[in-house]
């Protein structure tokens, strides 16, 4: 079933139940290698999958209900299938705070495991049609809670042990995290990142977000017949299409607007897709993230 969160829309099942696990695999089209983030209702459904490390309770206190993912030790008894975590030893959590969301957790009373509910490597969704447009016949319901208000997957933080580190920018800024962990800055893990905490290279990066148009990022000067996707109130004279994803220049209202936007340019059936430059602070560095992902070479 998929379900409305405020990030994105998620593909559910009860994570204790390896066959209905399998099926969000199957539906998606996902390796198995790659883990599911485990949803609870709350604080306390939580402690019974993860170890709470000092700097987990820290976030969980302040983020939670929200827009983080926090990847713990797993308990020893826990009856999670081995499915969710592929087999390690550390599970993802996270507390979404849509009424949807809660009101679904709090009625079955079990964990939920869900990823975002689209096919593998295609753009997340953030309305209940973007959910049927990728897997309809795929699933037999969708709980439709309107369109997502962070617009951008929940930023996933390693608390597993000793210092926090990131693993994805998401919804919660690197910033805010650091923040409140009382240090200048989020140490990010990921083998192809670099100071700024993003990847050097999109050549360097697994094809995801992708839309079938080919992506153009900090352009200056769309070429003819390219569609354009700006930011900010500066934009080039221009006349093919163009979505502008905040015109004030609001990075919170340009990630919720960012999915949305490529799927409908990427309708608009150009070749390319011209992306001005949109800043790295805040959730400038997860929406750049996901651009830098759809602009991947496919394989
Ligand atoms: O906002 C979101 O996070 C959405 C909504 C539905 O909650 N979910 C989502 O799930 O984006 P998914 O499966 O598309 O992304 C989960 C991310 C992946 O990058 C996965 O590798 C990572 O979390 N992850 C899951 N379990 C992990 C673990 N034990 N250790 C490290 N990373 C893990
Ligand atoms: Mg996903």
């Amino acid at each position: 079933m998929a379900l409305p969160t405020e990030t994105v829309y998620g593909l559910a099942a009860d994570a204790t139940n390896g066959n209905a696990v399998a099926k969000i695999f199957e539906a998606k089209g996902r390796p198995r290698f790659n883990p599911l983030i485990v949803h609870v209702a709350d604080i306390a459904a939580a402690r019974k999958l993860g170890q709470f490390t000092q700097e987990a309770e820290k976030l969980a206190e302040e983020f939670w209900p929200g827009a983080l993912t926090l990847v713990l030790g797993r308990q020893p008894d826990t009856a999670i299938s081995d499915l969710v975590t592929a087999g390690l030893p550390t599970v993802a959590i996270r507390i979404p705070g849509h009424p949807v969301a809660q009101a679904l957790l709090s009625a079955c009373g079990k964990p939920l495991a869900a990823p975002s509910a689209n096919r593998s490597g295609h753009i997340s969704p953030t309305t209940a049609n973007h959910v049927e447009a990728d897997l309809s016949g795929q699933i037999d319901m969708i709980l439709d809670g309107g369109p997502c208000e962070v617009g951008i997957e929940s930023t996933v933080v390693d608390a597993s042990e000793g210092q926090a580190t990131l693993l994805r920018p998401g919804g919660v800024s690197a910033e805010a995290i650091a923040s409140v962990l009382g240090r200048p800055k989020l140490r990010v893990v990921n083998s192809h990142s670099t100071e700024s905490g993003l990847p050097k290279s999109p050549g360097q990066l697994a094809s995801h977000y992708a839309p079938n148009a080919r992506l153009r990022l900090n352009v200056t000067t769309p070429e003819p017949g390219e569609a354009l996707l700006a930011f900010g109130p500066k934009v080039p004279a221009y006349s093919a299409r163009m979505i502008n994803l905040s015109e004030t220049g609001d990075l919170r209202e340009a990630a919720a607007n960012l999915f949305a936007a490529l799927r409908a340019l990427d309708a608009a059936d150009c070749r390319s897709i011209a992306v001005l430059h949109i800043p790295g602070e805040g959730l400038g560095e997860a929406i750049n993230d996901r651009l830098l992902r759809a602009a991947a070479p496919r394989p």
